[in-house]
């Protein structure tokens, strides 16, 4: 098992490093001569994308916050609705799938019992099913009509993170190349788009390469009962997706909210000392964030907070700063999800937890 894990201290770590590499192969070794994505195994037609009106995207955990991120991509690219769901919830509600729905299912195992119960649903129902996944021939690749691979390798522990920043990659190449086929947007914002993910491994590499800070933040939290993560919009789907990453491998009660909504209640539970991860990575609504993070360092929180490196005056707000390097909005939870998932491994190790086998979780859940 020691080499399996690659000198690395357990695979959390490991999968962690590994994702500039997963990253890589997921879009680099799909796109061609011309700079075009291919998207194997998905042969959806022009005509078929004309005859979808609506777009579902349903998964469990990690694999549904990477969903909230690609209805962002497609909202935007292809400029069709979409509801991203639980599929706990989204199997036993109303909904509207219908023989004009596309449903793509998220799930790094492929096995996921109620991601599998809602395909079938779909299926039934006349619906389009894609899936999204990283393990080739799982039960959903099998019963799913389009299949596209994360190629991020196997992932061992329980915690999920070389699978999310695949699974997001992928759903924004799958929404690039759906709008340019429908023309929603242009060949050279297209071009200009795959250009900017081209650099997002060397950008996950440089949060790899400078630890410091999280490492200091881990240390600041660790000793906590209750850490809050917040965000707007994009920032927002991470921070839920911090949180998540955080309690599973610490068991430190966290949450995210959206730094809106603080006022409406929240704002109740912070005190001297409550930590606060303040996710400001979008230019349209940092000026927001930075007047919510006023808001909880007024009442004493001790605030961390992620920003792209030009965003230099977050640090008035902030007793601490990790700082990732400057990307395009829509693509930048691809690496600021990374510091995240490092402070996540950093607090369980400080607190000599079983990073990689979290009490109470399994790997893929296929029970209800
Ligand atoms: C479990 C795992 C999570 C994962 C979720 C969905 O809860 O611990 O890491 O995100 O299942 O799994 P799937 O294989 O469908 O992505």
């Amino acid at each position: 098992e020691a080499a399996s894990k690659g000198g690395y201290d357990c695979f959390m770590l490991k999968e962690i490093n590994e994702q500039p590499e997963g990253v890589k192969n997921t879009l680099e070794r799909r796109i061609d001569e011309n700079g075009n994505i291919v998207l194997d195994g998905i042969h959806l037609t022009k005509e078929d994308l004309d005859n979808i009106n609506r777009i579902y995207i349903v998964a469990c955990g990690t694999a549904y916050h990477a969903g909230l991120l690609g209805k962002n991509a497609l909202e935007k690219y292809l400029k069709v609705p979409v509801i991203t769901d639980i599929a706990s919830e989204f199997r036993y509600s109303d909904n509207f799938v219908d023989e004009h729905s596309l449903v793509i299912l998220v799930s790094q195992s492929g096995e996921t019992a109620d991601t599998l119960a809602v395909l079938r649903d779909s299926k039934a129902k006349g619906a389009k099913i894609l899936a999204i996944t990283n393990v080739v021939g799982s039960s959903i690749s099998r019963e799913a009509d389009e299949v596209f691979y994360t190629w991020a390798g196997p992932e061992i522990a329980v915690a999920s993170t070389k699978a999310y920043t695949t699974q997001i990659t992928s759903l924004y190449m799958i929404a690039l190349n759906f709008a340019l086929e429908k023309g929603t947007i242009t060949r050279e914002e297209y071009l200009e788009t795959i250009e900017k993910m081209k650099e997002l491994p060397e950008k996950i590499q440089s949060v790899l390469d400078n630890q410091d800070k999280i490492k200091e933040t881990a240390e600041k939290i660790v000793s906590k009962e209750h850490v809050f993560f917040l965000g707007r919009g994009v920032d927002y789907s991470l921070a839920m997706e911090g949180s998540l990453k955080l309690k599973e491998v610490s068991y430190i009660h966290s949450e995210a909210f959206a730094a809106g909504e603080l006022k409406h209640g929240t704002i109740a539970l912070i005190e001297e000392g409550t930590p606060v991860i303040s996710i400001a990575t979008q230019e349209n609504l940092f000026e927001k964030m930075v007047s919510n993070m006023q808001e909880v360092k007024a009442r004493g929180a001790f605030v961390a907070s992620i920003a792209q490196e030009h965003n230099r005056s977050v640090e008035k707000v902030s007793d601490e700063v990790i700082y990732i390097p400057n990307c395009d909005d829509m693509l930048v939870p691809i690496v600021a999800v990374v510091p995240m998932q490092l402070l996540a491994y950093y607090v369980s190790t400080m607190k000599g937890l079983d990073v990689d086998k979290p009490r109470n979780l399994a790997k893929s859940v296929t029970v209800e």
